[in-house]
């Protein structure tokens, strides 16, 4: 089975066995199934944070359990439950819709539901985390199932517990979320509060809708459409510096941009030290940096996943050797 269809990035690899979930109870099948007990597996939503590299030889997942219900209510929260296929805009335009604050400024993130917890997806000032409540998994050898937690999970930028401890243990089944009933409104990051004003939308009528649209129309402005050239969003994370770091590089560069965490770390987005080094637009064979965002590495056909590999180990050399600084892929590799 091709897995071009099953990736962003649309590498054209194959994998020995493939086979799709539409409700929890298959995962039990299937793992009881002697041909796949000892079977390396690759569990994918919407294939939409991977580098394909090789042809696999194991079995392909597909999650595709949908649904989202509303499982309670309180004074101030609406909780939800969603399907891990359930496609993550879909849950976003669901609460935009309702007015259930929380996911607004996550709108047109690609990917499912189930994948959002793995690498805390963010954007725009805001994380997973903050309107996650809870998981369900199911072990891959066992079959148990299990219910993570918020301090489970052990969140951090980009980061949780599944592609760390345990990497490859789970899959995810559902998501249960904690949105808000009255909205807090995050318009501080990057061009928000710039597009609203655009907009038109004045700061007494802001809307959660508003801020989704703003959202919506920066993404489609820097970001390409995997529909149209194949790319998995950010290939790397934006690096932390101790504030030492950052000030002897600020003052060699002093457009350097870096948003301070606290405990004197300091964050320098990638993009800006890749821009620098010159690869903004570059492009060999169907390999190429993004025009409008050089985070963003993309296959313009028919690249490899080693093709995307060497290019970001060049990008990752000449970061080095221009700023002294290391930058580590996002996008998982297999
Ligand atoms: N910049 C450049 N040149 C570039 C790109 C960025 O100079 O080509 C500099 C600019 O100074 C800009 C700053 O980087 O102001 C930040 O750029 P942007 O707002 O586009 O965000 P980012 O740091 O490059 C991160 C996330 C994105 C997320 C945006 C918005 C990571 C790895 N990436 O990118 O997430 O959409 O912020 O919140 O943290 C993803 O994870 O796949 C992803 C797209």
């Amino acid at each position: 089975v091709s897995l071009k269809p099953y990736n962003t990035f649309g590498i054209d690899v194959t994998t020995r066995y493939w086979v799709e979930v539409n409700q929890e109870d298959d995962i039990q099948t299937l793992l009881q199934l002697s041909e796949f007990v000892d079977t390396p597996k690759l569990i994918l939503g919407g294939g939409s944070n991977v580098l394909l590299c090789h042809d696999f030889n194991g079995l392909v997942v597909k999650m595709s359990i949908k649904g989202i219900d509303i499982v309670r209510e309180d004074d101030d929260h609406i909780y939800l439950k969603a399907g891990a296929g359930v496609n993550w805009h879909e849950l976003v335009r669901f609460c935009v819709q309702r007015n259930y604050a929380g996911m607004e400024n996550l709108s047109l993130i690609p990917g499912t539901v189930g994948a959002a917890p793995m690498q805390n997806i963010g954007a725009y000032g805001v994380e997973l985390e903050q309107v996650f409540e809870s998981l369900t998994a199911v072990h891959i050898l066992t079959g148990e199932k299990h219910t993570f937690t918020h301090a489970d999970c052990a969140f951090g930028y980009r980061e949780s517990i599944f592609k760390r401890a345990l990497k490859g243990q789970y899959i995810i089944t559902s998501v249960t979320f904690q949105l808000n009933k009255q909205p807090i409104f995050h318009t501080r990051y990057g061009a928000i509060q710039e597009t609203l004003t655009e907009m038109g939308v004045s700061d007494d009528a802001l809307t959660i809708k508003a801020i989704s649209e703003a959202v919506i129309h920066i993404r489609r402005s820097k970001l390409p459409d995997p529909a149209q050239i194949g790319n998995a969003g950010s290939f790397f994370k934006n690096p932390e510096l101790p504030k030492e770091q950052f000030d002897a590089l600020k003052s060699a560069y002093p457009a350097l941009p870096g948003y301070p965490l606290g405990n004197d770390i300091v964050k320098v987005p990638a993009g800006w030290l890749i821009e620098q080094s010159g690869w903004k637009g570059y492009r060999s064979g169907d390999a190429g940096v993004h025009a409008k965002q050089a985070l963003v590495l993309v296959n313009y056909g028919n690249a490899t996943g080693n093709d995307i590999i060497a290019l970001a180990k060049q990008i990752q050399q000449s970061v080095a050797d221009k700023f002294g600084v290391e930058i580590s892929p996002e996008v998982n590799v297999v």
